[in-house]
């Protein structure tokens, strides 16, 4: 039995211990802490979700209150950082903006030898949105935007920066929740990338550009901004599934559906759908609903699978008037705190993350002197 069939991509194996999340656990689906996420997405708010993930428990009415100015805090950016912001080209990937951003802020605040994670997760946290944002706006408008502004929270943060002016609720809610559903799930590939990289005693920022970088390929995080232009190549239902049908003879991966660990569906899919479809009010976006649930019933019909997370993400992104490169990064955002949480536990307990690999390279032979070849 070759390597790839024992652990391919190390599938079913158990890397290590948390006390974070559960994912796929029979009868719960997802827990963040022991609660369920339907329950934390429909009664939470993202920074009591940022709060129990970074601490460990739900915050009480004065500490949550008190995180939430703490954050509000720390939405300025550092002249330095703008500049650096401003240099970066115009057709960057935001992926790579947020990447950088997150470097950057690591020379100009470094985590000090004391070690304060929750100090720089919490930086990071407020800081990642104003990144995006002021490079956008200087980019797009040539405005170098005050990223220091009034919002109730994160997400309506995000939303004032983008549109220049306060969203409304409906908006609000639905990004909120997204960033509660995005925020934490287990040992997927960016939190092992950033969970190994902490394990070489790396200091904190190393460990969120590993995220950033895991997350940025299409069978992560990437994944909502295909499911995104997926839906937007189709006119109509009928075209939709024609064309479906069409990419699933040639054996195309349809980017949204499927999971490594979920069997039967994605616990994070319902509610996200649910305010995709609230958000649905024009005839063009009713439109692209209906295109995006055929081509959810054509995937079950033809291959027994679910639309996983980032499918309905990315309609109620669009909805929201949210730029489709931006997709990946309000995951990005989102995920800091899983990734925060993480690095905090992989600090606790720490050994150095270093597998083996089963061998299949030539066998021992003689070395042949440069001149002899
Ligand atoms: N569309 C079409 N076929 C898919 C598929 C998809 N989205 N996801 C899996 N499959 C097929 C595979 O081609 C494979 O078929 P085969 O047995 O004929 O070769 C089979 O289902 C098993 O898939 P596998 O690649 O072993 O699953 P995995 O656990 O390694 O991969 C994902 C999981 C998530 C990477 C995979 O489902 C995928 O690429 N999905 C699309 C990207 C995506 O939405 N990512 C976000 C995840 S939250």
């Amino acid at each position: 039995m070759s390597a790839d069939k024992k652990s391919g991509g190390l599938a079913g194996i158990i890397a290590g211990e948390t006390g974070i999340s559960t994912v796929g656990k029979e009868g719960m689906g997802l827990t963040y802490r022991g609660y369920s996420i339907s329950d934390l997405a429909t009664h939470a708010t993202f920074e009591e979700v940022a709060f129990l993930l970074l601490y460990g428990y739900l915050p009480k009415h004065s500490e949550l209150e008190s995180y939430q100015h703490k954050l509000a805090s720390l939405r300025g950016l550092p002249a330095p950082l703008k500049t650096i912001l401003e240099q970066l080209p115009a057709a960057t990937d935001p992926m790579d903006v947020l990447r950088t951003g997150c470097s950057a802020l690591g020379c100009l605040e470094p985590e000090g030898g004391h070690r304060d994670l929750h100090t720089v997760a919490n930086r990071m946290l407020a800081a990642f949105p104003s990144i995006l944002l002021y490079w956008y706006q200087f980019h797009q408008t040539g405005k170098r935007i005050e990223t220091q502004v009034a919002a109730p929270n994160m997400a309506a943060h995000f939303l004032h920066l983008l549109l220049g002016k306060p969203a409304d609720e409906l908006r609000i809610r639905s990004l909120d929740a997204s960033l509660i559903l995005y925020a934490e799930h287990e040992f997927n590939a960016s939190t092992f990338a950033a969970r190994v990289t902490t394990s070489t005693l790396a200091d904190y920022y190393s460990a969120i550009c590993s995220g950033i970088g895991a997350l940025r390929g299409a069978l992560h995080g990437g994944a909502n901004e295909a499911a995104m232009e997926l839906i937007e190549k189709f006119k109509s239902p009928d075209e939709a599934e024609a064309g479906l049908l069409d990419l699933l003879q040639h054996k195309a991966l349809i980017m949204g559906f499927g999971h490594r660990v979920y069997k039967t569906c994605d616990p994070r899919s319902a509610p996200i759908k649910d305010l995709a479809k609230k958000l649905a009010t024009s005839d063009d976006y009713k439109k692209l609903f209906t295109i995006a649930e055929r081509i959810e019933s054509v995937m079950m019909r033809e291959k027994k699978m679910f639309p996983n997370l980032d499918f309905y993400s990315a309609l109620a992104y669009h909805f929201c008037g949210i730029p489709t490169p931006m997709f990946t990064p309000i995951f990005v955002i989102a995920r800091t705190s899983g990734w925060s949480a993480h690095v905090a536990e992989q600090r606790q307990h720490n050994r150095l993350i270093r597998p083996t690999a089963e061998y299949t390279g030539p066998h021992p032979r003689p070395f042949v002197p440069f001149a002899q070849r």
